[in-house]
């Protein structure tokens, strides 16, 4: 299979609604990004986190994921507490927080309206998903915020989504790769509730069901170490 480029072009054309989107916004607000967001963290991670979309004034300001969204608040601290960040986040992309052994990235790397892309732009933005995961050599775990970024997961590593279906807390071990460039190496999926706004806010997802994921994550990713 060939795998592509990681990361989009600042000036990506693929999703026709998200370019109109986006030159809109570098019109109002030349001071944010206004770009697709790259990936953050180390390529040698053993964690990769799956996010949605960037938010409008989070995200898509800052140009780093979830840096300056409600979501990233409760995302850095949990990620702090689990020695998977160090430093200080201040929702700033040069407040000095840095990753440990884990990394971030978005199913789709352009704010969409309203923070709802549509299944063809999730499915266009796929091939980054793919060259991202490829490109991580000791990717042993993947979170995934939420049934879309799950949905898109499973898609991404041909793992049938009847037999592995999203549930907060759920667990899904299997293997990925199909290429010499890329090979079959165990993986496991761990899903969440997304930590938006409306889920924390709505008691969907609380700081202790989130934090219980990553206390599995870090169990995990710590068993394999030692295996
Ligand atoms: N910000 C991101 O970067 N991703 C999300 O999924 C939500 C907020």
């Amino acid at each position: 299979m060939e795998v592509g480029p990681a990361e989009p072009d600042r000036d990506c054309p693929r999703c026709p609604r998200l370019v109109e989107f986006r030159e809109t916004w570098r019109a109002k607000r030349p001071d944010w990004e206004n770009a697709p967001v790259p990936s953050f963290g180390p390529v040698e991670a053993r964690l990769l986190i799956v996010g949605l979309a960037p938010g409008l004034q989070g995200a898509n300001r800052t140009g780093r994921p979830f840096t300056g969204d409600y979501a990233g608040d409760l995302l850095y601290a949990t990620l702090t507490e689990f020695g998977f960040a160090t430093g200080t986040y201040a929702a700033r992309p040069d407040d000095g927080l840095t990753l440990i052994d884990a990394r971030i990235t978005n199913a789709v790397r352009c704010v969409p309206p309203e923070n709802k892309p549509t299944g063809p732009e999730i499915a266009t933005c796929r091939p980054f998903l793919v060259a991202t995961m490829a490109e991580m050599p000791k990717l042993a775990a993947i979170v995934a915020l939420g049934r879309i970024a799950h949905d898109t997961l499973m898609g991404t590593l041909g793992w049938k989504k009847s037999a592995r279906p999203f549930g907060h807390g759920a667990v899904h071990a299997g293997s990925h790769g199909t290429s010499s460039t890329w090979p079959q190496r165990p993986l496991t999926v761990f899903d969440s509730y997304h930590c938006s706004r409306y889920n924390t806010n709505t008691g969907v997802l609380t700081p202790a069901m989130f934090r219980a994921v990553f206390s599995a994550v870090r169990a995990h990713v710590d068993g394999a170490a030692a295996r």
